[in-house]
């Protein structure tokens, strides 16, 4: 036993390939552009900081989700704090936590989705990656708990003054509709699969082919 005590990472989670990473980058650039140029997102240009009185001007979705993720784009399991998040340890100290560690793995991405305060990508667990997933983090504050995995989320941008914890927090949103049987308004098919709106500026593109990118399950110390 080592005298010090293990320190933990401000958060868990699974980071993406520098190669899976730029991609989806890509990927979700081509979405923003695309949804920016379609007639009927222009009408909500309130909901992205413009003002709507021109319906031909063009939002700038790059320019509006500003805050992009530095690095590596990653999938976070338990955000730990260095220890100080509620249940930290006992995620730490879990059998699958331990011996995931430095493993590779595939996660499947089977949405993007946009909100008027974050950008994101939908995760897809399989049974395997379920076992990494906290118990705790799939409720929509004060009291709607939703499905394990619900939150799964790569975050791809944010609004200025916006954290990166509310993408999780969005995410779960679009389940709590999904769940109330709300399957937004089908605008249509666009590149890469059918764009959902459901109303307050919540996009969601379910693509039509689902994207696998390589990760590493591991901690991020800052
Ligand atoms: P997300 O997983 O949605 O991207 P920050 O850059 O704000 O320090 O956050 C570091 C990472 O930890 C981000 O990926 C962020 O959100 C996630 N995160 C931050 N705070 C929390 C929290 N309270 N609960 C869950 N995840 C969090």
């Amino acid at each position: 036993p080592s005298l010090e005590k293990d320190f933990l990472p401000l958060y868990y989670g699974w980071f993406l390939s520098k190669r899976s990473s730029e991609n989806l980058r890509k990927t979700g650039q081509a979405f923003l552009d695309e949804l920016a140029s379609i007639k009927v997102f222009r009408k909500e240009a309130k909901h992205f900081g413009q003002p709507s009185e021109d319906p031909k001007a063009k939002i700038d979705l790059t320019g509006y989700f500003v805050k992009r993720p530095p690095g590596v784009l990653h999938c976070t399991t338990k955000f730990t704090d260095y220890g100080k998040a509620p249940g930290s340890d006992d995620y730490a100290q879990q059998e699958a936590v331990k011996s995931s560690y430095g493993k590779a793995f595939f996660l499947t991405i089977s949405a993007l989705f946009i909100t008027p305060r974050t950008a994101g990508a939908r995760v897809e667990l399989s049974d395997q990656q379920m076992l990494l997933w906290p118990g705790d983090v799939d409720v929509l504050q004060p009291a709607v708990s939703l499905p394990k995995g619900s939150r799964a989320h790569i975050t791809l941008g944010c609004a200025s003054g916006v954290e990166a914890v509310q993408t999780g927090i969005d995410l779960l949103e679009f389940v709590k509709l999904e769940k109330a049987g709300n399957k937004g308004e089908e605008i249509g098919e666009i590149g890469g699969g059918r764009l959902l709106s459901y109303g307050n500026g919540l996009w969601m593109l379910q693509l039509s082919k689902k994207i696998e990118v390589r990760c590493v399950f591991s901690g991020y110390y800052g």
